[in-house]
């Protein structure tokens, strides 16, 4: 598996700790960006990230995150073919995988703590997309849109 993660400058720190937790799975990650917490626009980071899911198929998921949360899960939807979302507790990480097939997903700094959100990325990464017809039509019908 591998994953694309990127932030803003609200969201740095955590992506760090991220990283290291997934690498520490096994899993590979690249990172899309800043380098540094000095101040910069998610917009930017949402947009790189956003691109290479939609775009590049060895790539399997991305990962915002911002202060929020809600900037980088507005830009990235912005991007045909993401259905990026905002996850903030354990019932929100898993129906995003099982219910909306998300591609991408967002944590908020500010919002969620570190533990959490290592948490609620487990629990993302080992839910299942569900093969069920009801699901599968209406993501269809999501990805129809725009
Ligand atoms: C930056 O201050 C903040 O606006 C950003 O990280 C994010 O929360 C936007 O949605």
């Amino acid at each position: 598996m591998r994953i694309a993660i990127g932030s803003d400058h609200a969201g740095y720190e955590f992506k760090d700790a991220i990283k290291s937790h997934l690498r520490e799975k096994g899993i590979e990650v690249l990172d899309f960006g800043p380098n540094n917490d000095e101040a910069s626009d998610y917009p930017d980071y949402a947009k790189i990230v956003a691109e290479k899911v939609s775009q590049d198929p060895e790539y399997d998921l991305g990962i915002l995150i911002c202060g929020t949360g809600i900037g980088m899960s507005i830009a990235a939807n912005k991007v045909k073919g993401i259905r990026a979302a905002l996850i903030s507790t354990k019932f929100t990480a898993e129906s995003a995988k099982v219910h909306n097939h998300a591609n991408v997903i967002t944590f908020g700094s500010r919002v969620s703590k570190i533990e959490e959100v290592l948490e609620f990325i487990d629990i993302f990464l080992e839910a299942d997309y569900s093969e069920e017809s009801r699901h599968k039509r209406r993501v269809k019908k999501m990805d129809e849109i725009g």
